[in-house]
């Protein structure tokens, strides 16, 4: 698996993951335990990064959920933050007095989470907590709350279980980092 001039390293395997996920899923029924099946929780998946993640997640919850997805955009082909992001649709659009769970695949500059919290919260959401797959908090911009964080990576493109390199890579199991190797000698 090679990406234009680049190479890559596994950060963390599949196994990795799923123990991971277990015991974040655990944190999440426990602290959203007076949830109903009148009223779920209300888990948002921001498209398309967080698919995979949220399909694992929340078949590891022991409460009841409703799912929803909102596209967010800021990136493009491009792999650095525009800083604009928008918000491009949401299948559910009344969220007054719910309790929401925004799933997220990675939070980077802070600008997508800061921009659905705001959103969200003028859709009259009640409690609102975020859950990120990765935090890179070193590329941090806007301060923003973040819930329950699968792993912490470092300030590298980071790719594979629901994360792309422009499109590709995204049904990989594992996540992996872009490497950039030394310009060739000439
Ligand atoms: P933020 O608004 O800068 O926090 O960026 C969040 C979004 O940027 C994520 O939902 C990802 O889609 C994308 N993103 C940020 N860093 C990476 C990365 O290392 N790999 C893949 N996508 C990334
Ligand atoms: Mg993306």
């Amino acid at each position: 698996m090679t990406h234009h001039h680049e190479t890559f390293v596994e950060l963390f395997s599949a196994g990795m993951i799923d123990k991971r996920l277990d015991a974040l899923a655990q944190q999440i029924s426990r602290e959203f335990d007076f949830v109903t099946e009148t009223v779920p929780l209300v888990v948002i998946g921001v498209l398309k990064g967080s698919f995979i993640f949220l399909a694992d997640l929340v078949r590891k919850l022991t409460i009841p959920v409703e799912i929803e997805f909102v596209r967010v955009t800021s990136y493009g082909q491009s792999q650095t933050s525009s800083g604009k992001p928008e918000i491009l649709f949401a299948t559910l659009n009344d969220f007054t007095g719910r309790d929401v769970l925004v799933v997220e695949d990675i939070v980077d500059t802070g600008y997508t989470v800061d921009t659905l919290l705001k959103y969200l919260r003028s859709l009259g959401a009640n409690r609102i907590k975020v859950c990120t797959l990765l935090d890179k908090p070193a590329k941090r911009q806007m301060q923003v709350p973040v819930d329950y964080i699968g792993f912490e990576v470092a300030p590298q493109f980071t790719f594979g279980y629901g994360l792309d390199v422009a499109e590709c890579y995204r049904e990989k199991n594992g996540i992996y980092a872009l490497e950039n190797l030394p310009e060739p000698q000439s």
